[in-house]
């Protein structure tokens, strides 16, 4: 029997590409700090590298800096895509995007990015162009709003025809959109699933709502919210899945005085007698 690309990804391993991950940090000292990605980027990189996610969702892709990171990731193990989304709405003044990306210049390997020229999907573009990343990350230029009924299909986001595997959710950390985050999520995730949130548990909201939300999503309770705009289908759907898993969270804070200086990462895994994703599993 041939080896599915699931079990492809997890036979190969590959060393870290020492001439990228420079590269990759200079981005990360240089341009990090405008959204406090400098670090949480290393952690998604690392956990990408060690469970080997297929299909990651970043929301919010920001200056791509963590979005890199992981696509390097993913290069690394010789298989995976991040799809990233951002509307841009926090880049439309060129001048802005000029002056946060300024530090870039002169840093070799990046092709000299003529910074006052690009607009925000042309400084994507040529970052990923620049990074080698290209053919594992996917940048949507496109506006998220699930609190809105989403057509959340294959057919309108390519990123569902696989199960998904990571999330990190960086437009919002209050409990709607968290909410709404995993009501449209959790159908179409993998058996095991992280969601990263940022900056939500060095927001006292965002703090208290997940630890209450996970203590009940443990106790098979489903958020009301999502049962009023779910169909009979989705409804079973969602109880069945909150009954079968397991729901871990993680507050994972920086000790550093300045505003994004956290993120939640909520593991949700199959209640079972061995860990997820699977792995090879000594027995005694
Ligand atoms: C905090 S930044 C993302 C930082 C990035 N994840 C990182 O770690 O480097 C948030 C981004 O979300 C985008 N954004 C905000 N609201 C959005 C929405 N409704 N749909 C898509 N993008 C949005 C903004 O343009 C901004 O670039």
């Amino acid at each position: 029997m041939s080896a599915t690309p699931r079990q492809k990804a997890q036979e190969s391993s590959h060393p870290a590409d020492a001439t990228a991950m420079a590269l990759l940090t200079e981005v990360r000292n240089r341009i990090g700090p405008v959204y406090g990605s400098e670090t949480i980027s290393l952690l998604l990189y690392a956990l990408a590298r060690r469970e080997r996610p297929r299909n990651v969702l970043e929301l919010g892709t920001g200056l791509g800096v963590s979005a890199s990171m992981i696509a390097q990731a993913l290069k690394e193990n010789g298989a995976g895509r991040i799809w990233t989304i951002d509307d841009g709405s926090h880049w439309q003044d060129r001048a802005k995007l000029a002056q946060a990306i300024a530090p870039l210049r002169g840093v070799a390997g990046l092709g000299s990015p003529d910074v006052g020229a690009l607009d925000y999907p042309g400084f994507v573009s040529a970052m990923t162009k620049s990074l080698g990343v290209g053919g594992h990350l996917t940048f949507l230029h496109e506006r998220l709003d699930l609190g809105v009924d989403v057509d959340f299909t294959s057919a309108r986001w390519p990123f569902l025809a696989e199960p998904i595997d990571m999330v990190f959710l960086d437009i919002n950390h209050t409990p709607e959109p968290i909410l709404d985050t995993l009501y449209y999520v959790l159908p179409h995730a993998a058996p095991c699933l992280s969601l990263f949130v940022d900056s939500a548990s060095t927001s006292a909201v965002g703090y208290l709502f997940l630890e209450t939300l996970v203590e009940r999503l443990n106790r098979g309770k489903v958020p009301w919210r999502w049962m009023q705009r779910a169909d009979v289908a989705t409804r079973r759907l969602l109880v069945d899945l909150v009954a079968t898993r397991r729901f871990t969270l993680v507050h994972l804070v920086e000790r550093l005085n300045r505003a994004q200086n956290s993120t939640a990462w909520v593991r949700i895994e199959p209640a079972d007698h061995m860990p997820h994703p699977p792995a090879a599993m000594k027995w005694v």
